[in-house]
Order: C-alpha cells, then structure tokens, then sequence
C-alpha cells in the first residue's frame, strides 16, 4: 500500500526539523540541491526509523521542478509539500536571490496544484522581510508580484534596479506571501490548501550566517524589542507547518502566519510597550 508522501524543499535547518515533525508514518521525500546535505540528512533520518527518498532539485528551474513533481506523484498521494528552500542577503547577490527566493516559490506553487492530493495542503516559507516589505510597496508593485505569469516575473521593470540583496530578498519574500495567496484558488480547485509562513529570526545555519553580516545588528536589535526577546528555534517553524498542514487547520487557506516572536510588533510598536 502507498503510503502519503511528505515532499521537503530544501533541507537546510527549517527543512529538517519538519521532517523530522511530520514525517513519521509517511514516505518522506527530501530535495535540494546540495546532494551532500541531502545524503547526509537522508542517512540520518533513515538511521532513525524515517521512510526517506531523496531527489536533487533546483527550483529555479521549471524542468528541474517538474521532475520533483513527477517523482513524487509516483510515490504515492502528495499529502503535504513544503518548501523551504532560499537564499539569504548574506549569502547571494540580488540575482541569485530573484531566482530562488521569488522565481522558486513560483515553480513550486505552479508545479505542486498539479500534483498535490485533494485534502493536501502546501506551505511556502517566506519571512518577516516581507511583512516588513508590505507596507512599503506601491499597491501596483503588489499586484504584478502577485499576478504577473511565472515564465515572465523575472523580466518585471522594477526588479531590475534593485540596490542590495537585502531589497531584492524583501520583495521576493513579500511575493511568496502574494502570490501563495493567489495560488490557493487553483489549489482549492483540487480540494487542497496552501499558506505560508513567515519567520522571524530562526538559529538555523542561515540564521546565524545573518546574524553575524553586516544586518547582524539589526536583527538582533528586532529580536531585543520582540515580546519573546528569543531568536526561533527550527522547532517553532515545524510546529507551524504541522499546525497548518493538520486537521486543525482546514479552514485556513491563502493565508500568511507571521512566526517571528514579536519581532515585527515589537519593531512597530516598542514604544507602547515601554513602563
Ligand atoms: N533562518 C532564518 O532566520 C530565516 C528567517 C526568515 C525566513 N527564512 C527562510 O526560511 C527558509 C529556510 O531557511 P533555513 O533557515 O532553513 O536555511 P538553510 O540555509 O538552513 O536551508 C536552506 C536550504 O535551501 C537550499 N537551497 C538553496 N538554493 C536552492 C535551490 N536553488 N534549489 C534547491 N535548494 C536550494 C540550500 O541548499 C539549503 O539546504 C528560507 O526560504 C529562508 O529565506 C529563514
């Protein structure tokens, strides 16, 4: 008997820990493109009693993605799909940044309507970089970033005059928000729902790469005014995912859930809070 598939983009701490959370009992399907990574957490989950199969992707890349897909269809029911993958300012340059961060989402939420079981449900990762983005855009850069095809969301005037990866990491991240939202109508004509989540700053191998660059001082000064005055745990983000891919869950589709300790309330309105 097929068992339901949980397909995992992106391996990196986030990925893991929801593996880990929502992966037992399931064919758990991991991709990223560093098969390293891959191999080794594969291993690792399998040493622990996990049904793991493994899939190099890149999710820049339609052709890439749709292998994803069609390998994880052939495994059984898709019940959940998360993706995680993304490069941060630290990391990469704007153009690598668009690619990934914006242009993966788009594969992935394209790629997964087709193939996810109805009464299946996707999260895409996003960030508090695009709640914080939200009230900054023009309401017609909101609408392409939503709207415009995914073949053509690249060649958008705005994003090619970009100043920094930190801009370019803030609006793809406000699209995913955008446009998981959009997506979740031709999810729910498969019967499955899709949200994201944004997270505040999570103790990840990325996290800390950010915390110790040049925003290091700005992160952790958000985290300093936040109701939790805590960085996130890998945890916190997979208690999330399981929350919105679970049972509890059915009602909520085209949604953000904003996963950040209170560092984006804390930003806005430290003052209020104050004795
Ligand atoms: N860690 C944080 O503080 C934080 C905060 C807000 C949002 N996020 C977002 O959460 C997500 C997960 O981040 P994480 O902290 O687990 O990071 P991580 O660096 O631990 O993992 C990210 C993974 O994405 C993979 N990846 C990168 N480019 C890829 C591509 N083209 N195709 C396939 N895989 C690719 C990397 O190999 C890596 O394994 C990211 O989208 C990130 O932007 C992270």
């Amino acid at each position: 008997m097929n068992k339901d598939v949980l397909v995992v983009i992106g391996t990196g701490g986030m990925g893991e820990a929801i593996a880990r959370r929502s992966g037992p009992g399931r064919t758990v399907l991991l991709a990223d493109f560093n098969e390293e990574l891959l191999a080794r957490l594969s291993e690792s989950l399998g040493a622990d009693g996990y049904h793991v199969e493994t899939h190099p992707v890149d999710v820049s890349s339609v052709t890439s993605m749709g292998s994803l897909t069609e390998r994880a269809a052939s495994l059984g029911p898709i019940a959940a799909a998360v993706h995680t993958a993304g490069l941060s300012p630290a990391q990469a340059a704007v153009d690598a940044i668009l690619r990934v961060d914006l242009l993966g989402v788009a594969n992935f939420l394209d790629a997964f309507a087709a193939v996810i079981a109805s009464g299946g449900s996707g999260v895409v990762i996003a960030s508090m970089a695009g709640t914080l983005s939200a009230g900054r855009l023009p309401p017609e850069l909101e609408a392409a970033l939503a709207a415009t095809p995914t073949d053509e969301l690249l060649s958008l005037p705005f994003l090619q005059q970009l100043p920094d990866p930190g801009a370019a990491y803030g609006i793809a991240k406000r699209a995913n928000q955008l446009r998981v939202q959009a997506a979740s109508m031709q999810w729910g004509g498969r019967g499955a729902r899709v949200n994201s989540i944004s997270p505040g700053v999570i103790a990840t191998p990325m996290g800390q790469q950010e915390l110790a660059g040049d925003s290091g001082a700005q992160m952790r000064a958000m985290v300093d005014v936040s109701a939790t005055g805590r960085l996130g745990t890998p945890g916190d983000i997979a208690a999330a995912v399981a929350f919105l891919t679970g049972p509890e869950a059915t009602f909520i589709s085209g949604a953000d859930l904003l996963v950040d300790g209170g560092a984006v309330a804390g930003t806005r309105h430290a003052a209020a809070g104050s004795v």
